[in-house]
Formats: structure tokens, sequence, C-alpha cells
């Protein structure tokens, strides 16, 4: 795959005064099988599987022009961030070999998130899989690479998949619609660790109602990135068990997304979040993301589905925020639970409503 997109890249001449504009938003996305440490160059230890968001997503425009040699610059929400924009150009400068042609454009990004900069929601997978997107959109429209898929794609999502992987693990996952799988596992034939596979196709559609209330316990930066945190785990004393545990997760849920048995699938995704918070637990040194708060919710919607039945459940990021996930039959009554007793436990009775979503969208 590899070798066939550099033997393939266009290493021709720009033509003079090439220039445009392309634009495309991606949503971030929810894991419910984690992706918690990496080898070799961002492949994952173990496979993964998440909700594709909506609500939460990164609108990526790039301005480009045919120039002597590469230019870049990066404004996010109105305002010049070199800051900001440094690591898309690290990823562009490590993957000449594959898009040889930006030695000859002028790059001009604008990105802005969807979601409040302050509520703790890693942008990652969302910004860097809309600037993958726009990059391959680019290439598309001068050197004639073209691919369609479900209709709106004009760019390869498998191609799309692979290079937001090398940009940001989780992001590899964010180009397809519902439901994706990252990493290779023999209970998924189209599985790979160098890019995603949509899920879209065998999943019950009860799953693709799913809401994701994401419930802000706190807005702050986190104390250790998931980039040290996915480090630590090479010297974890239980990653290889971990790693088992999550290859048996992995063929357990897609069994349970596949029959749409919602017990399986509440067991699965509680415990994987529940793993990721211990594993950073038993690093060395440690580190705690969960605050009071988290726990408190967590506690509480495990006695609400209890009393209730409502079969809802939680995940949790790297973060102290709590997602909470269920079916669009139940939105009503989850939505007044939330109202009445949870919010009080977010920041500033923070809380965002989403939910699964079709992946990215053309803008321009
Ligand atoms: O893609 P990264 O390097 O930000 O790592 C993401 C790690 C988790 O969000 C905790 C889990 C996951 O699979 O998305």
């Amino acid at each position: 795959m590899q070798n066939e997109w550099i033997n393939n890249a266009f290493k021709g001449e720009v033509p003079s005064g090439f220039q445009g504009k392309v634009g495309w938003q991606c949503p971030s996305n929810i894991a419910l099988v984690k992706y918690w440490g990496k080898r070799d160059k961002q492949l994952p230890q173990n496979p993964s599987i998440s909700f594709t968001l909506s609500e939460c997503r990164s609108e990526t425009f790039v301005e480009f022009e045919k120039a002597g040699k590469f230019g870049f610059q990066f404004f996010f929400e109105g305002k010049e961030n070199p800051g900001f924009g440094a690591r898309i150009e690290r990823f562009l400068l490590d993957n000449q070999a594959f898009f040889p042609f930006i030695n000859q454009l002028n790059l001009k990004v604008e990105s802005r998130n969807t979601f409040p900069h302050s509520s703790g929601i890693a942008s990652s997978a969302s910004s860097m899989s809309a600037f993958v997107m726009c990059l391959l959109d680019i290439e598309h429209q001068f050197a004639g690479i073209e691919h369609q898929f479900a209709g709106n794609f004009s760019v390869d999502p498998q191609k799309a998949s692979y290079f937001s992987r090398l940009a940001s693990g989780s992001a590899a996952r964010s180009v397809f619609p519902k439901m994706a799988l990252w990493g290779a596992t023999p209970y998924y034939k189209a599985s790979s660790d160098e890019y995603a596979a949509s899920l879209a196709n065998d999943i019950h559609p009860v799953f693709k109602t799913y809401h994701d209330s994401i419930l802000i316990v706190s807005g702050e930066t986190k104390s250790v990135s998931s980039r040290a945190g996915h480090a630590l785990m090479e010297g974890n004393p239980y990653a290889t068990a971990r790693y088992a545990q999550a290859n048996e997760s992995i063929k357990n849920l897609l069994a349970a997304l596949n029959s749409g048995d919602l017990d399986t699938f509440i067991n699965i995704t509680e415990s994987e979040a529940l793993q990721l918070h211990a594993l950073m637990m038993c690093s060395n040194p440690s580190f705690i993301l969960m605050k009071p708060n988290t726990l408190r919710l967590i506690s509480e919607i495990r006695h609400f589905r209890e009393e209730t039945k409502i079969p809802l459940c939680f995940t949790l990021d790297a973060g102290p925020n709590v997602h909470l996930l269920y079916p669009d039959s139940d939105v009503e009554k989850v939505e007044s639970f939330i109202k009445r007793d949870l919010a009080t436990c977010c920041n500033q009775s923070r809380w965002i409503a989403d939910h699964v979503g079709d992946g990215p969208k053309k803008m321009q």
C-alpha cells in the first residue's frame, strides 16, 4: 500500500498559475474499544472500534497556489497560529515522499472547531483528518487521482485513513461514516494496522441511531498528553494482558454490534473505558485523569440504568469528561435525566449533544 502510493505519487511539474481553495469538515470520533499503546510509525498495539460523531467536528480550508518552494501558514479561528500549525507542517515535511508536489505549493490553512476550545475535547482526530481530506482533494484536482465512495467522496477513504493515521492515530477512524475499526484482527477481514475500515454495513440499525451526550466535567487541558500516555504503555506491567484483552473485546463487540446485543455492548464499552484509566493508574509514573465528578457521573448513570432498564452506558476518553451513549428511542428520557441529575456534576452545567454521524463532507 505504502509503496504503491509512493510509486504513484504525482512527481511532475505543478502547472504554472495553478491555484484554488478546498474545504472539508471532518468529525471527531469516540472509541469504544480503546487504542492505548503504539509501536513503530503510528501503528496500534491493538485494534480499536469507534463511533463517528457529527456535531463535534473541524472545518478546514486550504488555499493553494503554485510557488517556487514549499510555503505554509496556519490560521486557527481567524488568527494566525504557528503553534497549532506546527504538527501539520511536520506531517507534510515527514511525508514528502507521498506528496512531493507540496514543494511547489504555497499553502494557507484556515481551521476551526465546532466545539468550544475549552471543552476538554481532543481535536486532533477531527483536525488532522480534515486537513488530510483537503490535501488529497488538492492532489486529486491537479493529478486526476479520483475515487468515489458513498457518493460524496472525491478521495480514496482508505488513503485518507492511512495518512490521517500518520498525522494522529485515532484520526484514522474519523473518515468513515457511523463506525470504524482500526487495527488488524482475525475477526474482521478488511482490517489493517495501517488504516481503518468502515463498519457501517456490519452493524445493527440501532447503533446508527446512537447519541453521545458529552458531559463536560472539566475544560482544562489534560495534565498528560495522549502521546505521553501511549509511550508509558511500553513499561506498563499489564501491557501484554491488556493487548490480549482488547483483542477479546474486539471479537465480542463485533458480534454484539452485528446482532444488536445491547447488554454485551454496554458491558464491553464500560469495561474498556475503565481499563483505559486503570492502565494510566498502573503506569510509571502513574497518573489519574478522572475527577471526583467523573466517578459521581458513572455512579449516577449505572444507578439510572438499573432503575429504569434504559440501555444507556458511559465511556471515557483520555480525560475526565463522560460520554453518555444511548439509542435514539430513549432520547427524551435520557435528556431529562441529564438536565435533572447529571448537569450539576458538569463544569458550568455544560454538556454537548452529539450523535453518530456520516463522516467527512466537502465544503468547498
Ligand atoms: O490518537 P491519539 O494519539 O490522540 O490517541 C487516542 C487515544 C484514545 O482517545 C484514549 C483512545 C482512542 O482509541 O481514541
